[in-house]
């Protein structure tokens, strides 16, 4: 079986703050929502699971970019997966973008022929939302605009 490694740095070597306090926030108010208490691992290795059974959505998305491009073609791309994701919206689909499948790049290209030319980016559920799970109630924060901005008057 191939190695679990990550086609490209998605996250931080190192986390730190503010970040791994959202990144912390995000991931205890989902779990709480769920009435998975800190420590419960089999529960959360369970939640975390669904990731690979696309949360039961009917569709399963893989993507890959030509490793020929740079890295600011990454930003083209998440432009690309927003795209699809808006698009969905607009026709009542829901999506959820996992990169929780990039530590399986390799299994995956192996299964799906992909060429060694390709780079994984990501996966992606897509599907309609069972708005009856409580999971998908989740609202996450935002910090205000003055704090991530920098305004410069004449
Ligand atoms: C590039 C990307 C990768 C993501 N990977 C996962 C994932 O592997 N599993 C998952 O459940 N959600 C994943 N998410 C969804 C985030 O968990 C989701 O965006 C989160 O609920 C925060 O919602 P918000 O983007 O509206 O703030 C990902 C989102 C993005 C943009």
């Amino acid at each position: 079986m191939a190695a679990l490694d990550e086609p490209y740095d998605y996250y931080p070597q190192e986390w730190i703050s503010p970040y791994i306090d959202r990144r912390r926030k995000v991931g205890w108010d989902l779990y709480s929502l769920l009435g998975i208490e800190k420590g419960d691992k089999a529960r959360m290795h369970a939640q975390h699971g669904r990731n690979y059974r696309f949360f039961g959505a009917p569709v399963g998305l893989m993507f890959t970019i030509d490793r020929h491009m740079g890295r600011g073609s990454l930003i083209d791309y998440g432009m690309f997966l927003q795209n699809i994701m808006i698009a969905a919206r607009g026709r009542g689909l829901d999506t959820c973008p996992q990169a929780a499948f990039n530590a399986f790049h390799q299994v995956i290209a192996e299964q799906l022929d992909i060429p060694d030319q390709q780079m994984f980016v990501c996966g992606m559920s897509l599907g309609y939302a069972d708005t009856s799970r409580v999971e998908n109630s989740l609202v996450t924060n935002r910090v205000a605009v003055e704090e991530f901005t920098t305004f410069h008057q004449r």
